[in-house]
């Protein structure tokens, strides 16, 4: 089986008058996900930093490369496989980490839905640390397919520990600490409404059940749930400095990965202090509205990184989207709000849907623009648009 044959499936389902049940686009599916969820979540989910130009320009930024087509290659067979931390996955496309996914859900339980559509698919989810359900129900899930945890560092450094050794024992095979979100970015449209989903109690159930966090309070969580968010707000951020990493580095065996790299120099001191991954993000626009689309980082830190592989994710809405980045340098590419909005609409299946119509779009462009593997997808493939 190909990615392209989800395209030969859909064509044959339509000779017995089945038509897909989600939207083939992410502009098409957006109006009704955005719909289909409560308010509060549809402006945390949708949301963005400021005037969420630096969200927009995300997307756009991929508007301003195309993909030089290449004939007589005879890309009959395509390799989408790739060595991520010493394990081949079938294709270079994982689940960014989503808080509040699990409220995506019509069931509230879209950690594990998600978690679900990774066993289903391949694509690895990285599992944020702002769950529904613990990471070890989310682990369960899995599959053979592998998980990361994301990490929030709490200011609590036996927290921190504990969370990481209870992601180790759970199965995850790799820790991705956020750096940019130790402090909340300018959510207008969340501010409208003044939700904040954490404050609400939702989301916490990796500190409720840790023991390290239990231990800190008076009450247990299920007698006093507002000690919970009272103290959890007081340990969540921790703006970390390089002086931290050798402490983080030491806590874990795991593959270490940061999340939020756009300098160069901070991909290259972070692959001196050894780490073993390079996440090149801005959090897809919501954190900081700077004006910088995160693909434009991405040559400059891939090149940084050296022989570190280099996650990416913001503003990728497209099979083609993805191919460009991993021109661009990505070793992996992550889908953030496309699978929060087909979980949105048809759960697991939803899901599923959105990863098999992203990964048979860019199989279906390397074939016809004869990109026969990864190794052919290197900047030189792409051109300037405009
Ligand atoms: C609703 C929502 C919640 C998020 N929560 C987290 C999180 O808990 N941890 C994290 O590292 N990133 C989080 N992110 C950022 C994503 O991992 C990713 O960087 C972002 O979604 C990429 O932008 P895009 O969805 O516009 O493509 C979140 C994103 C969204 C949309």
């Amino acid at each position: 089986m190909t990615f392209a044959d989800y395209q030969n499936e859909i064509y044959l389902n339509g000779l017995h008058g089945v038509v897909p049940r989600l939207p083939m686009t992410y502009a098409e599916l957006e109006p009704p996900a955005q719909a289909a969820m409560p308010p509060s979540v549809r402006s945390y989910v949708a949301g963005g930093a400021g005037d969420e130009h630096t969200q927009r320009a995300n997307v756009t930024a991929f508007e301003q490369w195309g993909l030089v087509p290449r004939m007589l290659v005879g890309a009959r067979e395509r390799d989408l496989s790739v060595d991520l931390f010493g394990m081949r996955l079938p294709s270079p496309v994982f689940m960014a980490p989503v808080g509040v996914i699990g409220l995506c859900a019509q069931d509230g339980h879209g950690d594990l839905a998600t978690a679900r559509a990774a066993a289903r698919t391949g694509v690895p989810m990285i599992a944020s640390t702002l769950t529904v359900d613990p990471m070890e129900r989310v682990a369960a899930e899995f599959g053979d397919t592998p998980g990361f945890f994301q990490l929030y560092t709490p200011t609590d450094r036996e927290l921190a520990e504990s969370l990481v050794h209870r992601a180790e024992a759970a199965g995850f095979r790799g820790i991705v600490v956020t750096l940019d979100t130790w402090i909340t970015g300018w959510r207008p449209r969340d501010l409208a409404v003044s939700n904040f989903p954490q404050l609400r109690g939702h989301c916490l159930a990796n500190y409720t059940s840790d023991p390290v966090f239990r231990s800190r309070l008076a009450k247990s969580p299920e007698d006093d749930p507002a000690a919970v968010v009272m103290h959890w707000a007081t340990i969540f951020g921790n703006p970390l400095t390089w002086d931290d990493l050798p402490w983080l580095r030491s806590i874990t065996d795991l593959p270490l990965i940061l999340k939020g790299i756009c300098h160069p120099d901070d991909a290259r001191r972070a692959a001196d202090a050894g780490v073993d991954g390079i996440y090149c993000s801005n959090h897809g626009g919501r954190q900081a509205n700077g004006g910088l689309p995160a693909l434009h980082c991405l040559p400059d830190v891939a090149e940084a990184a050296g022989d570190l592989p280099v996650l990416f994710d913001s503003g990728v809405r497209s099979g083609a989207d993805i191919v460009k980045a991993l021109a661009l340098g990505a070793t992996a590419v992550g889908i953030g709000r496309p699978y929060a909005y087909g979980l949105a609409l048809d759960g697991t299946d939803g899901i599923v849907h959105v990863l098999r119509s992203l990964l048979a779009e860019a199989d279906l462009l390397m074939a016809v623009d004869g990109y026969p593997t990864l190794a052919d997808l290197t900047p030189d493939a792409l051109r300037r648009v405009g």
